[in-house]
């Protein structure tokens, strides 16, 4: 299997660099319209019929497209700017090559196997993370997707060329399970000496764009008592974030920020950053978030600055189906069964059809980075436990 994944996983390394490391590859941009194309060539290779489901997700059936009663696995081709190669294309390199290996062992599946690459994962182009998997399942309406807008003032319908299609009638009753396989974005496998584990539960999370005004001025001659700088009020509740989340064992991350007039030798009249919160729980991300919406209004009362908050998008806390998390571990030898902070197509399917993931070891635990990595054994690996859950399942 090893010289198997090499040969597909080649064939997809060079779609989308990004010139500054890694990778670029945002949702129905130039390379990922590359990379479906080259999941057209996979389906048809291997006599898969594709569906596209109007959200903008595409399906590779073995076997009657949408069920009854369907396997679905896959995952997503797009990426954060500068991210890893693996975050996503790994899960559906992985449903490939499980389709081979089932091939080879000789096996027909009794049910329908599906095989999706979802759209807008990273939500790093429209701002909505499993923006496809939600509207499949209704979790956003099609209105909503299609007016959300990129940093070049294109929207997300216009990209799709069509207003989306919004959720798939009868779900539940044509898929039956979702496995999603997905490079670990942590160090747990590592850990545990094992090269696959099987998902148990995704924090709650979500994110929220916070404007911060102030009155834009001369850099040189404004004198410091009379500045309402809300560059201030953004760096303190930065701060304010940090601490808020290392007291509640959460995590709280700003990581985008746009400045105006975002000139040196200007005092900005805007500042505008994206707070990433995550937490075990549900009433402690509500706690952690209040927190510091709290102190950041409190600070911009003091700088005479201005704050408010819109909640962008919210991703409830997930516990994957427990019997089949169990029953897969035990399907693969004893795997271990771990929880993760980060979100998943397969989080937002599983409040609909029974849904669990797969981890792949990543021996630095570094994800949403060009130093994202997977050794080619546990990739393989992963796609034959894949192979022998998709045997199991159907
Ligand atoms: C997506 O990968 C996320 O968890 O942000
Ligand atoms: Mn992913
Ligand atoms: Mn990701
Ligand atoms: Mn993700």
């Amino acid at each position: 299997m090893t010289a198997a994944f090499q040969r597909l996983w080649q064939e997809i390394a060079t779609i989308g660099r990004d010139p500054r490391g890694g990778y670029l590859r945002y949702a129905l941009s130039e390379p990922e319209l590359v990379l479906r194309d080259w999941f057209r060539n996979q389906a048809a290779r291997r006599d898969l019929a594709v569906t596209e489901d109007g959200n903008g997700n595409l399906f590779a059936w073995w076997g009657r497209p949408w069920g009854p009663d369907a396997v679905l696995t896959g995952s997503h081709f797009d990426s954060v700017p500068h991210g890893g190669g693996y975050d996503g294309p790994l899960g559906i390199v992985s449903a490939f090559l499980a389709v081979d290996a089932l091939r080879e062992r000789g096996v027909t599946p009794g049910r329908p196997i599906g095989i999706a690459a979802f759209v807008e994962e990273e939500g790093g182009r429209f701002g909505v993370p499993c923006l496809g998997s939600r509207l499949l399942t209704g979790a956003i309406t099609p209105e909503k997707a299609a007016g959300l807008c990129d940093r070049d003032g294109v929207t997300f319908g216009e990209a799709l060329g069509a207003r989306p299609a919004g959720a798939l009638p009868g779900l539940a009753r044509r898929v039956s399970a979702v496995v999603e396989l997905h490079i670990e974005q942590g160090k747990a496998l590592v850990d545990l000496g094992a090269p696959v584990g099987v998902a148990s539960a995704i924090w709650p999370h979500g994110r929220w764009r916070m404007d911060f005004t102030g009155t834009g001025d001369h850099a040189g001659t404004t004198r410091m008592a009379d500045r309402h700088d809300p560059m201030l009020t953004f760096a303190h509740t930065v701060l304010a974030a940090n601490e808020e989340a290392r007291a509640a064992g959460a995590h709280a991350t700003v990581a985008r920020v746009e400045v105006e007039p975002n000139a040196t030798n200007a005092i900005p009249s805007l500042v505008r950053g994206w707070l990433d919160a995550r937490a075990a729980d549900t009433p402690t991300l509500d706690r952690l978030v209040e927190a510091v919406l709290k102190r950041a209004t409190e600070q911009a009362g003091r700088d005479g600055t201005g704050v408010v908050v819109e909640p962008e998008s919210l991703s409830p806390e997930v516990a994957f189906d427990t019997a089949l998390a169990a029953r897969l571990a035990g399907i693969l030898g004893g795997a271990p069964i771990l929880p993760t902070s980060a979100g998943h197509d397969a989080g937002v399917l599983s409040a609909h059809v029974p849904t669990a993931m797969l981890f792949v070891r990543n021996p630095t635990g570094v994800s949403h980075s060009p130093a994202e990595h997977a050794p080619d054994e546990d990739c393989a690996a992963g796609a034959e436990s894949l192979a022998t859950v998709l045997e199991a399942l159907t």
